[in-house]
């Protein structure tokens, strides 16, 4: 095979790459004339195919419908229970990589050159990727317009500052959503993309379900099912309270946030059935264990550096000020998008009272998070 850039071989996971050999920094990586492959979003494979492997539907056929290298969709015909992988891009520098790949892991696939948004449509396929640049909304209404029955999809968004709150309007205009720039910018991203899949599905008479939701370094990642038949969704808005929490809202609201998927970020049968594989990284798996911790924690949290700004006391250790919610008898974990973030069901002034009860140095000037 001639590639006209110099190249690299990788491992990840269990495949073995033959990749561009840019120099890059960590982050979301940017598009170049050379196919596209980004070690930072490893962490993403590694969650994927996890998720992949217990998948609660049929994984016959697959689609990686922004293939690039081919890495995730190998790492699906080698990681995971699907049974055919189809490669896509319409990058014709990207094919000949995708079935020297192919070839250099032993798997036989076909891989086309195509524009995803009119080959999706077809609705061939149990499970189909989408990992574009930036947004996935080009991908979504005719990916979902292929559903016949049910089918699964992965979502990448990496157009993160607009989802969680640095260019609302943006927002507004690509998602139909107004985010919140705060502590909870993630979350309400990752919400206001689930909200986003509702809609486009409602719209086509079809009901979503996410499997697991997160957000990771520079990108947010939903794995959901699609499947006929509409069903009430939570879906509605927030804004955020005199005592600091979030609190549900109506779209009438001055600075109500939404509309965003306001349910569970995963499906918690399956979330727990997950288990790290003997190619997951050690990143992958803390993150893995985090998410099954907080799988069935009620929506947001709060932050010990927003709760010292508002109590004007120093924050006391994470962990202690997590025992004490429990030792006082409500649920509370850490939270993967925030390193100072607690989800509990404990009402804000609860917290707050516990916060002031806890915190080591009474009122102070120093707000430094402990951690
Ligand atoms: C971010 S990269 C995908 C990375 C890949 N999924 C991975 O895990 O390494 C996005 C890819 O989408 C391709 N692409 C962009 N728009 C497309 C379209 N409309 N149809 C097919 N491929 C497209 C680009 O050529 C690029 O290879």
């Amino acid at each position: 095979m001639k590639l006209d850039f110099p190249f690299a071989e990788v491992s990840e996971g269990a495949a073995h790459l033959l990749v561009p050999d840019i120099a890059r920094r960590k982050g979301p990586g940017t598009a170049g004339p050379w196919p596209f492959y980004n070690p930072t979003m490893a962490v993403n494979r590694d969650l994927s195919a996890i998720v992949l492997a217990k998948w609660p539907g049929p994984l016959g056929s697959v689609l990686d419908g922004l293939a690039a290298t081919g890495a995730w969709g190998i790492r699906m015909a080698l990681e995971t229970r699907a049974d055919r992988v189809t490669f896509n891009d319409w990058s014709p520098e990207a094919i000949p990589l995708i079935r020297e790949n192919v070839r250099r892991n032993g798997l036989a696939a076909d891989v086309h050159r195509s524009d995803l948004r009119s080959s999706v449509r077809e609705g061939r396929y149990d499970f189909v990727d989408v990992d574009p640049f930036g947004p996935p909304t080009p991908f979504l209404s005719s990916a979902f317009e292929g559903v016949k029955g049910s089918a699964g999809f992965g979502i990448t968004a990496t157009d993160t500052a607009v989802l969680c709150g640095t260019y609302p309007r943006a927002c507004e205009k690509r998602y139909g959503a107004r985010p919140l720039r705060s502590p909870q910018g993630a979350e309400i991203g990752l919400r206001i993309l689930l909200g986003y899949c509702h809609r486009i599905s409602e719209e086509r008479n079809l009901r979503m379900r996410p499997i697991l939701g997160f957000s990771a370094e520079h990108f947010l990642r939903a794995l959901v099912m699609v499947s006929s038949g509409s069903a009430s969704a939570p879906v509605g808005h927030v804004v955020r309270g005199g005592d600091g929490g979030l609190i549900a809202a109506t779209a009438a609201e001055r600075d109500a946030v939404g509309p965003l998927w306001l349910g569970s970020l995963g499906d918690a049968a399956v979330v727990h059935e997950l288990q790290p594989s003997e190619w997951t990284s050690v990143v992958s798996a803390r993150l893995l264990s985090l998410l099954k911790t907080e799988c069935e924690m009620p929506p947001f949290f709060v932050t010990t550096d927003e709760l010292a700004a508002r109590e004007h006391r120093s924050p006391p250790r994470l962990d202690r000020f997590i025992e004490g919610l429990r030792a006082i008898g409500h649920q509370a974990t850490r939270t993967h998008f925030h390193p100072r973030g607690v989800k509990t069901d404990a009402p804000p002034r609860e917290c707050a009272r516990l916060f002031r009860d806890l915190s080591p140095t009474g009122s102070t000037g120093d707000s430094r998070p402990a951690s």
